[in-house]
């Protein structure tokens, strides 16, 4: 879900949908605003579907008003329509609120409300939270910063929260806890920002304050921020100055966003190396490195804990630092590992990956390896984000927003850096020959061209991905490095086209997925020209002899799957190790392909979220 808010001297709506517009990617099934008007009178407006239904619906009506709250969604509690959408009103309607996150003791919290007589509207964990303010307000006679935090009090769960009060309009109390909330600050603090993340503010201030877990923050025109934490506290706000450039925002002439971003790889690729791949010196430099190397030197194992796409990159990176650190690298899915007591030792490295930096799976995985005292090492995307601030080190991706829901150059800077980081490791620690590592610093520099030349073969891709438009389903397989990429291929395919897909090890096709081949079932084979090469070819004539339909990802000058083929798709020749960099690209490119021809929403399929900050 997506907070937007605002208070100060602008009109708020406008920046507010538009803010909601830049917070789509986290969830989109329903939208609301809710906004105090100069007679102080309080205009909330809800609409199921996304934020351009809300923007129809509020054509004709009052959206005037210099404060406001906004909400977009992604259902959690309670199916996506206007009633169970936010803004939430409590009732007396005096106050509304926006949450992102899940209230976990929702229902004790609503039997203790009905018994002092509120009753509710939605189905909603979020509208308990603000009747309970509303209540804390009214017993107490306390003042909305406070009777939010008296409230909070009670509250088991994650939340982001805004709350406006319609008798006090110059001010908005906001909230967090394991739920991402960033402030804006305005010059002379004449006015404030607030989102769930820093894209809907950089177009108006820098300088922004990140709360963190437990702090409730006051923000009242002409007055600076004042936080305390849930003990009452006075915390003092910590300003940062954030870059993001407006252009990074925008779908810069492509038709959608996933285009871009995959078309982005090859610069994004670039500024991932920036500073740290030094060609002419044939080095790498990780100030991570220079300043941890005692800790990373003795580490006995590394654990990387990540969700979906960011998991296939941890698969490959296993691979890589296994090959050239020589330690022993175990890779889990962030929410098995947090809930099965896994054996943590202080010795060991764990990596979180992710693209948002804001998963709570993998953020409460990394809490784990804290408390039991293991190093915790972030490959995060998004600067200053929670999974970002709770790594004792780690190294940013640095490709620049990825909106697109489905991801792409993030998980390609993601196999960047653990290229990197393995590559430096390795050198470190003696177990890399120079030879090694001297030639795969100078390939890696030769990538972003090399990805540049596959995605010139935009077209012929596209006409190979018609041919997958009626699939139901589809298998892809590939071997050490592609192995992984096969999984990639097969989940971008599932999550904007829609089609059943599976990945799997080539090898193990003859332990199942062989009895799914007939004359109606495609399967995309990696079948780069590396090491297992000739035993990938074994597989594929396996699937044609069952009348499989066969697509394959090639090395250039191929010969020997092309024979075999339906239809290949060629990618410039690399080392094994780097091979996922290029043959991932054609895999997005089917997969974006098959959306746009089956007439697919690409950029925010269905039930999906960016960001998935509820467990
Ligand atoms: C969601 C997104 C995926 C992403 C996964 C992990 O499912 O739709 O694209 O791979 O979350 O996200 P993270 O931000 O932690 O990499």
């Amino acid at each position: 879900c997506g907070i937007v808010g605002y208070i100060g001297f602008r009109d708020a709506y406008p920046i507010l949908i538009q803010g909601l517009k830049r917070l789509e990617y986290r969830g989109y099934d329903s939208a609301g605003v809710a906004l105090i008007n100069n007679e102080g009178v309080m205009n909330v407006y809800k609409e199921k579907g996304k934020v351009s239904n809300l923007e129809a619906l509020t054509s004709q009506r009052d959206i005037s008003g210099q404060i406001g709250i906004a909400h977009t969604r992604w259902a959690t509690h309670g199916e996506p329509s206007a009633i169970n959408a936010h803004p939430h009103v409590s009732q007396s309607g005096r106050l509304a609120l926006v949450h992102n996150g899940i209230i976990e003791n929702y229902s004790n919290l609503k039997i203790l409300l009905e018994k002092e007589g509120y009753t509710f509207k939605s189905s909603t964990d979020t509208e308990v939270l603000v009747q309970l303010i509303e209540y804390m307000q009214k017993k107490y006679d306390k003042s909305l910063e406070n009777a939010t935090i008296m409230a909070l009090r009670m509250v088991v769960g994650a939340y982001a929260i805004a709350v406006i009060d319609k008798n006090c309009p110059d001010k908005i109390v906001v909230a967090r806890k394991s739920s991402p909330l960033v402030i804006g600050i305005g010059a002379d603090h004449k006015e404030f920002f607030i989102a769930s993340d820093a894209l809907p503010i950089v177009e108006y201030t820098k300088q922004m304050v990140y709360l963190n877990d437990n702090e409730v923050a006051l923000l009242k025109i002409g007055k600076k921020i004042e936080i305390n934490n849930l003990n009452y506290e006075d915390i003092t706000p910590e300003v940062k100055e954030v870059n993001i450039s407006l252009e990074s925002l925008e779908k810069g002439g492509f038709e959608h966003f996933m285009l871009k971003e995959i078309y982005d790889q090859p610069r994004c690729m670039a500024d991932c190396m920036r500073g740290r791949l030094l060609l002419n010196e044939k080095r790498i430099v990780l100030s991570t490195i220079n300043m941890h190397r005692e800790r990373l030197m003795k580490a006995e194992r590394f654990i990387i804990v990540a969700c979906g796409t960011s998991w296939h990159a941890g698969l490959i990176g296993k691979q890589l630092i296994e090959q050239w650190a020589n330690i022993p690298v175990e890779v889990e899915y962030a929410s098995e590992f947090r809930y099965r007591n896994p054996v943590i030792s202080p010795d060991d490295v764990v990596i979180a990956i992710s693209q948002s930096g804001e998963t709570a799976d993998t953020l409460a995985a990394f809490q784990l390896a804290k408390e039991n005292k293991a190093m915790c090492f972030g490959i995060v995307n998004v600067v200053g984000s929670s999974i970002a601030r709770a790594s004792d080190t780690g190294i940013y991706i640095h490709v620049g927003p990825e909106i697109g829901v489905a991801s792409t150059k993030a998980f390609t800077g993601q196999v960047t850096v653990l290229t990197l980081f393995a590559l430096a490791l390795g050198h470190e620690r003696g177990t890399i020959s120079k030879e090694e590592y001297e030639s795969t610093i100078e390939e890696l520099g030769n990538i972003p061209e090399k990805i540049k030349s596959v995605l010139a073969k935009d077209e012929e891709i596209k006409d190979i991905a018609r041919s997958l438009t009626y699939a139901e389903n589809a298998l892809y397989m590939g071997r050490g490095f592609n192995y992984p990429v096969a999984l990639e291929g097969a989940l971008k395919l599932k999550e904007i086209s829609y089609i059943h897909a599976e990945g799997y090890p080539a090898a193990e096709m003859k332990h199942g997925p062989i009895a799914l081949i007939d004359e109606n079932m495609p399967v995309v084979f990696v079948a780069t020209h590396h090491q297992l090469y000739k035993k990938i070819i074994s597989n594929i004539e396996e699937v044609k002899a069952r009348n499989g339909r066969i697509i394959a990802v090639v090395t250039e000058g191929d010969e020997a799957v092309k024979e075999i083929a339906e239809a290949t798709i060629e990618v410039p020749s690399t080392l094994a190790s780097l091979a996922p960099l290029l043959s991932a690209i054609p895999l997005q490119l089917i997969a974006y392909h098959v959306a746009v021809e089956k007439g697919l929403n690409v950029d925010q399929p269905r039930n999906l979220a960016k960001s998935v900050t509820v467990e």
